[in-house]
């Protein structure tokens, strides 16, 4: 009993081990880009509860978050992903080199999108509070909606539909802006990545 629950643990434990060797064994580019996917996955943890506003909105925080996003979008991002760079560890799928304009166009719109939300930064999250009342946490997601159907599923995809500047962006309220954000994370990952086991 005992000692099967030893070895229960231990079984545990190696699995544990050999996940994380599969994730630290990415060298080189792959460990790069997955550092700079890190990066920018911290900054969205830190900076959605605020747009939630279960945190104090902090405008600072907002400005200096997109910055480091848009640091790690656009041509910085798409310039770790040379041609034959998928397979273990890596989730990249090969249907990035097969369809570049549409990934690297999701590259460039994520940076557009982050400096938009960099400027957008002192305009606060938006009416969120008058209609917190009736939509409560779910109003996040009305922004993401009306992002969405701002944007149009096209939009997105790159596919050549007219891209909304950062000035334009910068007009919006942040949780606006920080929807088309993380709108943009969604879009490539759902085509671009594997998914995770
Ligand atoms: C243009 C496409 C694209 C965009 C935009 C994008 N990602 Fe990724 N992301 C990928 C791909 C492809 C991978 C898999 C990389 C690999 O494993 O080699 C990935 C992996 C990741 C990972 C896993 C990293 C790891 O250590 O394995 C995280 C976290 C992540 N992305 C977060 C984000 C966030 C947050 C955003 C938006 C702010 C974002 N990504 C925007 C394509 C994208």
């Amino acid at each position: 009993m005992k000692l099967s629950a030893i070895a229960a643990g231990a079984a545990g434990i190696s699995i544990f081990a050999i996940a994380a060797l599969a994730h630290g064994g990415a060298t080189g580019v792959v460990k790069e880009r997955m550092d700079g996917m890190s990066a920018m996955a911290d900054v969205m943890k830190a900076l959605a509860p605020m747009m939630q506003g279960t945190v104090a909105y902090d405008a600072d925080a907002v400005r200096a978050g997109a910055a480091k996003i848009a640091e790690h979008s656009g041509e910085a991002l798409t310039s770790k992903f040379p041609e034959g760079t998928d397979g273990m560890p890596s989730e990249a799928k090969p249907e990035i080199w097969q369809d570049w304009d549409a990934f690297s166009g999701l590259a460039q719109q994520l940076e557009i999108f982050a400096k938009g939300l960099e400027r957008a930064a002192d305009n606060g999250v938006g009416g969120m509070p008058a209609q917190g009342g009736m939509m409560g946490g779910e109003s996040i997601m009305g922004g993401g909606a009306m992002g969405s159907g701002m944007l149009g599923g096209q939009g997105m995809m790159g596919g050549g539909a007219p891209m909304m500047s950062a000035e334009h962006i910068g007009q919006m309220p942040s949780g606006m802006a920080f929807a088309m954000v993380s709108q943009a994370c969604t879009a490539c990952h759902t085509k671009f990545r594997a998914e995770e086991k």
